[in-house]
């Protein structure tokens, strides 16, 4: 039997099908608070059994792109709780991504001319983009304090508190693409020297700090982490094979001990099937698999059980109605790239619907 489209129960987790959809930076809040327009994108996309949202700044300092929303004031508490009431009147849940962005920001985009941070001041090659000054070099970081690390962690905690109080479901820690969480993970990004650098157990400690006293917080049901093992997004220069799957068999195994919702792999570029499976084997609630999935392919993951559910990205991005349309296996809407994240309706809300002729 199909189970694309069944309801999906592991653990705490109960969502009327499998299908998840990705989290998706599309920067339409302007002053980074979310709003109407954006309830409307997601209430649009809420075929899907969870959606994770684009990712979110716990903090002004970690808002490296343009237009990106927040979860750290008043005012963006209320603009997200329109998006999580919308979409919960579709029966979808709602989990809120953490993005801190670290190295891979601008100082033109961070409010208040503060600088970016990092685990260490190697700024990250490559451009970003800026509303006042277009494209630009990401800025040099600098290197988190003991006091930066203490801070970052409490504004991580806090945001989640925010997150449960907008009416989420639960967050996401973004520990993948290149953003804060891995660039400490990465040996080539974190070159420390105290307890938050140097072997796996150290390099992995912010990341599990952080998703301990959440969980803690709000609950380890209300909790799931995002992976990218392998991927040299945001100029995470490649280290040794083995590491990496030391470094996530490990941080999977302590994830399991906290019970946590979720492991969400996005896969950019493929795992090898060794460290997918040690990952798989040491983490035993739902494993999320995301990137370049097919109806079949997605269908083949959940029947061998290699993945709990599945995530789709551009697929809901540019389909409002993604999941009536996998179900007819009708045709898609294809992805308009220069709307990607300009402000605005166009590109974001306007993607047509699917009629039969
Ligand atoms: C416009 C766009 C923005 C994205 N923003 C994020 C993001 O904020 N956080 C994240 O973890 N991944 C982000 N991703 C990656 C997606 O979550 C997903 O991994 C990727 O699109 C591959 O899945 P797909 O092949 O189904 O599209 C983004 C992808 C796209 C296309």
């Amino acid at each position: 039997m199909e189970k694309l489209f069944a309801p999906f129960e592991k653990g705490n987790l109960k969502l009327k099908n499998h299908l998840v959809m990705a989290p998706m930076t599309r920067s339409r809040a302007i002053n980074n608070i979310p709003n109407k327009l954006m309830a409307t994108y997601y209430a649009q996309r809420s075929g899907a059994g969870l959606i994770v949202t684009e990712g979110t700044s716990p903090s002004p300092e970690g808002l490296g792109y343009p237009r990106i929303p927040g979860i750290y004031s008043e005012a963006q508490v209320e603009g997200w709780k329109k998006v999580t009431e919308a979409v919960h009147q579709n029966g979808s849940k709602i989990f809120l991504q953490l993005m801190h962005t670290g190295r891979i920001a601008h100082v033109a985009n961070i409010p208040g001319g503060m600088q970016p941070v990092g685990p260490s001041n190697l700024n990250a090659a490559g451009e970003i983009f800026t509303d006042s000054l277009g494209m630009q070099q990401h800025s040099i970081p600098l290197a988190l304090s003991a006091e930066g690390i203490k801070r970052v962690f409490t504004d991580f905690v806090n945001a989640s508190v925010n997150a449960i109080r907008a009416g989420f479901d639960g967050v996401e820690l973004h520990g993948a693409n290149g953003y804060l969480l891995e660039q400490f993970l990465n040996p080539n990004v974190n070159n420390r020297t105290d307890q938050y650098g140097g072997n796996i157990t150290n390099r992995s400690r912010l990341i599990l700090e952080i998703a301990e006293a959440i969980a803690t917080a709000v609950g380890s049901e209300k909790v799931g982490i995002r992976f990218s093992p392998f991927s040299k997004l945001s100029d995470q220069a490649p280290y040794d094979a083995e590491e990496v799957h030391q470094t996530y068999t490990y941080l999977s195994s302590e994830l399991n001990k906290m019970n946590i919702a979720y492991i969400h792999l996005s896969t950019n570029p493929d795992i090898p099937e060794k460290t997918y499976k040690s990952i798989r084997a040491s983490f035993l609630n739902t494993i999320i698999f995301c990137n370049g999935l097919t109806r079949e392919t997605a269908e083949q993951k959940l029947q061998d059980r290699s993945a709990d559910l599945v995530a789709f990205g551009r697929g809901f991005l540019a389909n409002p109605d993604f999941v009536s349309r996998m179900e007819k296996n009708v045709v898609l809407n294809a992805v308009d790239f220069p709307t990607l994240y300009a402000p605005g309706e166009q590109g974001y809300t306007d993607y047509p619907l699917y009629t039969s002729k």
